[in-house]
Formats: C-alpha cells, structure tokens, sequence
C-alpha cells in the first residue's frame, strides 16, 4: 500500500488529525488536515475533536497544543524537532530578569518552552505581538525571547518600553537587506513580504512584516503577479500552491529551518502506527503555562 493511503487509513481508524506549520515539508503539508502558522495552529488544536493530534512542527508548537487539549494525545513524528531561539532562554534567566525589573508583566514569544511559558504573564504569536502588548496597562514590559520580534513591536508601538532579551531566530537572522537588494533587482515592483523574525534592517528594507499566515492573507488580497519571499523557504510551497497565477520567489536560500525539515511522510507514518513520540507537560507547569496561552488566544491577528 502507498504511504499516504496507509496514513489516511490509520487516521481514520485511530480519529488522528493531521496539522502542520507552513515551513514543512510540501509532502507533509500535502497529508495534513491544517497547515498554518503558530496561531492556527493552537486554535486548531484546540477546537479539534480528534483523540489524537499528529503534530509536524516544532516541539513548542506540539507542546502548546498538549497545554490546551490536555484530554487529547499529542504525537510528534520527530522529537527531536526543536527551535533553537526557544532553547536560548531557561528559568533562570527569566527569573534574574524578573527580579531586575519587578513588577513589570513578563509577554512570551510562543515560540518557547512551557517551563518559560509557566513564568510568563501571557503569550503571543507573530500574528498578534503587537495587540498582546498593546493590551497591557503597564507601559514597561518584558518581552522574551525574540529581540527582533521585540523591537519590531517596539517600532510599532513607542509609548511603551519593551526590555528585551538577547534571543533571536538563526534562520531569519540569516536574511540580510543586501539579498533584498538582490532580489528586487532582478524583480522590479515586487512587493517583499518578510517575518518579523527578522533583523530591524531588514524589515526596514522590506514593504511588510507578517506571520507566515499574514504572507498567505496579504498575497490573496495584492493584484500583485509577483512577490519576494523574507522567511523559511518551504513557505513558497503554499503560497504556490494557493496562488496558481502568481509567482514567488525566496529573498535568499539560505533561510531554512532543519528543525522544521526533521519531519518526513515515513516518520508520520510510524507516528501512528507506533503511538510515538507523545508530548506531555508536567501538570503544575502546564496549568501556569495554559492560563498564559489562554489570555494570548483572546488576541486577534493584527
Ligand atoms: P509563524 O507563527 O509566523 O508561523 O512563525 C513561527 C516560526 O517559528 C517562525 O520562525
Ligand atoms: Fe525556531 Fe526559527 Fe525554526 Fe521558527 S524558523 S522554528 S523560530 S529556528
């Protein structure tokens, strides 16, 4: 039997759904019941009725989607899938954060994990950073992991005070205005689209910056035939795939993810059929860590 036929029979029979970020694989975004970004994809998982959630991300995109179906089975066919921006900040230094500047409320990237989560006042996505902050009262906020996705929200709203902390995304780091430069030479007009990931000079140089579903939203709506592409290079698959008559082409290829490549069609299928590997979140941990997930999903996309 084919590998896909076989996934779908067993997705049927154990009532698993599929979900996958938009940096995956094409062939694993081809098998999946929602592809998407971080915000999706915790909405998806949590209003799911399937018992069992195959999650081809990352591990904090699995774990957060164990912290808000705890009555669901998270599986993640590669464990080892991890975001080395989420690894940047343990406990501790959250903590010595904290105690440098009490009583400022604690905004979590959430890409990090739920032990950092769990000391945090509430999270945010890419999707909706700027009205997380802008919904607190205190003008000082700490803001945690991402000093670019930091001062990207900094730019956007200076009546506050973000204190960063020194994490940032090696991927998105890579992406320079220089290729910018480049690749707007070679396609005059086209409208350049990057993750707010980014470093500041290259959102600078570029005419928006958007979650990786915000891209998918933006190029629906642009009469634009032609768009540069600022963030992990497999999102060029679905914006491809959706958008038949319109072309896109990668700011630079040197923005992948390996992590976000550790997923493969062979390890989904051994995810079912083994029951592994599940994501589980000490209890005391995901109960902090659910209530600031919680107060994040009331946040729309900006
Ligand atoms: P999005 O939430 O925009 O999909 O981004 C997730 C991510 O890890 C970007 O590197
Ligand atoms: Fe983490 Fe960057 Fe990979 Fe996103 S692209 S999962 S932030 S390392």
């Amino acid at each position: 039997m084919e590998i896909i036929d076989k996934i779908s029979k067993l997705k049927r029979e154990q009532n698993a759904v599929i979900l996958a970020h938009n940096y995956q694989r094409p062939e694993v975004q081809d098998i999946a019941d929602y592809v998407g970004d971080s915000l999706g994809l915790s909405i998806a998982a949590s209003k799911t009725k399937a018992k069992v959630i195959i999650f081809c991300g990352v591990h904090f995109m699995a774990e957060t989607a164990a912290i808000i179906s705890p009555d669901k089975t998270v599986l993640m066919p590669d464990f080892n899938a991890g975001c080395p921006m989420a690894d940047m900040i343990d406990v501790p230094e959250l903590q010595k954060l904290k105690a440098e500047h009490p009583g400022r409320p604690v905004v979590c990237y959430v890409n990090s994990s739920a032990a950092i989560k769990a000391e945090s006042d509430i999270c945010c996505t890419s999707a909706n950073a700027i009205n997380v902050v802008k919904s607190l009262a205190e003008k000082e906020i700490i803001f945690i992991p991402d000093k670019f996705l930091g001062m990207f929200v900094q730019s956007r709203l200076p009546d506050k005070k973000l204190i960063l902390f020194n994490g940032y995304c090696p991927t998105h780091a890579r992406i320079l205005p220089e290729h910018i430069a480049k690749a707007k030479a070679a396609h005059p007009g086209a409208p350049v689209l990057v993750h707010p990931e980014c470093r500041p000079e290259t959102i600078a140089a570029a005419d928006a910056a958007l979650s990786t579903e915000g891209m998918v939203e933006y190029v629906k709506k642009s009469p634009a035939p032609v768009f540069l592409i600022g963030t992990e290079t497999d999102m060029l698959y679905r914006l491809g795939k959706e958008n038949p008559g319109k072309k896109f082409y990668p700011v630079t290829d040197l923005a992948v993810c390996p992590n976000m490549k550790a997923t493969t069609l062979e390890k989904v299928l051994w995810s079912l059929e083994d029951g592994k590997t599940e994501v589980s979140v000490p209890a005391e941990i995901a109960a902090k860590a659910r209530s600031a997930i919680e107060k994040m999903l009331m946040y729309g996309r900006e």
